[in-house]
């Protein structure tokens, strides 16, 4: 090792980088690739469902034939540094060293890799589907319908484990990008324009999804979660959001309902089943069924949602959401409101 830093050192300057340059981009590559697993919950790897393996498989291919490709050169390279310098050139002369290691081993990598990647885009084609979701990208968070079930939600999907489910994605705003790293790869949404996607998981299980396109300030804090649930219990979930009741039960809760429209709040929220019917922030009717606030910024609890409703621009600066100045009694009351929205 001595010998080689030695030897190194007595080199011209325009030796070292051929040598540092292939070493720090292996080192690079090598805290890169540190990052792609390790993750249960979100992760590419991870695959949990036909599309992801797909699409997982064309990576694992890819990244095999590109590491093959680069240790290689990177082997040339060291040979052509310290290797003994042979008066006829390269081992198959100049020429034919150039033809096959230039042109012809290029043309025969990408064109296996076109070949897998055609295949695999076939192989993840919208399948046939009985369950359509509208999935609409906002800056930052998730409008979630049911056309046929007639179910409007946020931030969180529910589906049917082991089936494809078919979605319509579009955005209202700027481009976002829906991305389940378990379940499938990344699709554009476009405002005025919907694109076909369509998701499966094997079993049940809570998948996390991302927004993988820059869309503003809060691009990062703009994920959401699919419940993938047993056919049984998603067709009980079903039921139950269509029939649950919004209505306040206690004098409290009634109170926390006056509150709700007081403070305005039905000017950007909706809630099934009462007159609130805006659209610019997130429908309620499942608020506290939720796992987190905010779009996966914080999680779901009475402190943080008291919190959130107080300063969200503290929680999420830069959201449509305005401070709300409450008293601590009206502030209780709405969040008991809140709370029976399940
Ligand atoms: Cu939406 Cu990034």
């Amino acid at each position: 090792m001595k010998a080689l830093v030695r030897d190194i050192a007595r080199r011209p300057f325009v030796q070292r980088p051929a040598v540092a340059v292939p070493a720090a981009l292996l080192l690079l590559f090598g805290i890169l690739v540190s990052g792609c697993g390790g993750n249960e919950v979100q992760s590419m790897l991870k695959t949990e469902g036909p599309a992801a393996r797909e699409v997982a498989g064309l990576w694992w291919l890819m990244f095999a034939l590109g590491g093959t490709v680069f240790v290689l050169v990177l082997a040339l390279t060291v040979m052509a540094v310290f290797g003994r310098k042979s008066e006829d050139g390269p081992p198959l002369g100049p020429k034919r060293f150039v033809v096959i290691g230039g042109i012809i081993m290029p043309a025969v990598v990408l064109i296996v890799l076109l070949g897998f990647s055609l295949k695999s885009t076939f192989a993840i084609r919208l399948p046939e589907s009985d369950l359509v979701i509208d999935v609409v990208g906002h800056q930052w968070w998730w409008e979630v319908s049911y056309p046929d079930e007639e179910i409007v939600i946020a931030n969180e999907i529910y589906i049917p484990a082991g089936r494809p489910v078919r979605l319509r994605l579009t955005a209202s705003d700027v481009i976002h990008s829906f991305w389940v790293p378990s379940l499938h790869g990344k699709m554009d949404m476009l405002p005025g324009k919907t694109n076909d996607f369509w998701i499966e998981a094997d079993v049940p299980g809570l998948y996390r999804g991302q927004c993988a396109e820059f869309c503003g300030t809060q691009h990062a804090l703009m994920a959401f979660w699919v419940h993938a649930l047993d056919p049984d219990e998603f067709d009980r979930w079903v039921e139950n959001r269509q029939t649950v009741s919004t209505t306040p039960e206690t004098p409290q809760e009634a109170r926390g309902y006056e509150v709700f429209f007081e403070a305005g709040c039905e000017t950007c929220h909706a809630i099934d089943g009462t007159p609130a019917v805006g659209t610019a922030g997130p429908a309620l009717t499942d608020i506290s069924s939720r796992l987190t606030l905010g779009s996966g910024t914080i999680y779901n609890s009475r402190t943080n949602l008291a919190n959130w409703i107080v300063n969200p621009q503290a929680v999420k600066p830069g959201n449509l959401m305005p401070n709300t100045h409450l008293s601590p009694e009206d502030l209780e009351a709405l969040i008991d409101y809140l709370d029976r929205l399940r």
